[in-house]
């Protein structure tokens, strides 16, 4: 009997936020926890000040995720690109997650890169609300340009003109195009690296479709059992989640060598 074995790879990890659920989202700690639970890269969101300073949080606006309604009420639901950078460093972005994580500020696109240089940990970026941001992808470009050396970056986004806008500044930086599901013909997006639909409407089939044209699949954001096996067992090469450290138990866990004979 001649028996062949195979070594199946299995997906990166992208722990969502950073590792979201052992600290506040989109801060160092959530980023310096991802690294040291071991997952491939971290997905951040990057969002730019008044003055032109690329800064990591996700929503719109400061009131859910820092304390800028006890310091400023009356601009607690303005947004962030109407606060400068000294305004924002001022915030605590931890207390409302738990009070262990009290002053943690709202970190910079720089900070974040400096915490993952020399890790081995990559960065997928996400490029967040640029329709109403015009300044910025051309300030993350600059700050990626000048601070990304040693970490491997990949911007995302489900804007596709700021992703077009990212790669005549840094052609080098892949792009991943963010989609509600994954599309019926990938191979229109293959001016992209990588196209990252929700994870419920990803096939095996999908997936071969988009790597025949090139382009790698990061689901989000799986993070039930059955949803990261899913996604797996369909191919993908990436898997974001709020759950690093299960998604990374369940897939080294998984046989990785078949034996057929
Ligand atoms: O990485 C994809 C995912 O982050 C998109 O959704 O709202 O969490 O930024 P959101
Ligand atoms: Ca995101």
């Amino acid at each position: 009997m001649n028996e062949q074995i195979t070594t199946m790879r299995r997906p990166r990890v992208v722990a969502h936020r950073g590792a979201n659920d052992v600290a506040p989202e989109n801060t160092l700690a959530a980023v310096t926890a991802a690294v040291k639970i071991g997952v491939d890269a971290v997905e951040v969101d990057v969002q730019c000040t008044r003055d032109g300073v690329p800064v990591v949080i996700h929503d719109p606006t400061l009131a859910r995720t820092t304390d800028v309604a006890l310091h400023r009420p009356d601009r607690m639901h303005d947004p962030i690109s109407t606060f400068t950078y000294d305004e924002v460093r001022r915030l605590d972005a931890g207390s409302w997650r738990d009070a262990s994580f009290a002053g943690e500020p709202v970190p910079t696109l720089e900070q974040v890169l400096d915490a993952l240089r020399a890790t081995g940990v990559g960065l997928l970026l996400e490029i967040k609300h640029p329709e109403s941001q015009p300044a910025l992808v051309a300030a993350v470009a600059e700050v990626l340009r000048c601070f990304s050396p040693g970490v491997s970056v990949t911007a995302q986004s489900f804007h596709a003109p700021a992703l077009h806008e990212l790669g005549r500044l840094l052609p080098e930086v892949p792009r991943g195009l963010l989609v509600r599901s994954a599309p019926r013909h990938p191979a229109l997006e293959a001016w992209a690296s990588a196209v990252n639909p929700w994870h419920g409407t990803v096939t095996s089939a999908y997936v071969r479709r988009a790597q025949l044209a090139g382009l790698e699949t990061y689901v989000w954001t799986a993070n039930g059992r059955s949803a990261i096996l899913r996604a797996a067992d369909a191919g993908v090469e990436g898997i974001i989640t709020d759950r690093p450290r299960r998604a990374l138990d369940m897939l080294r866990n998984r046989a990785d060598v078949q034996v057929s004979s």
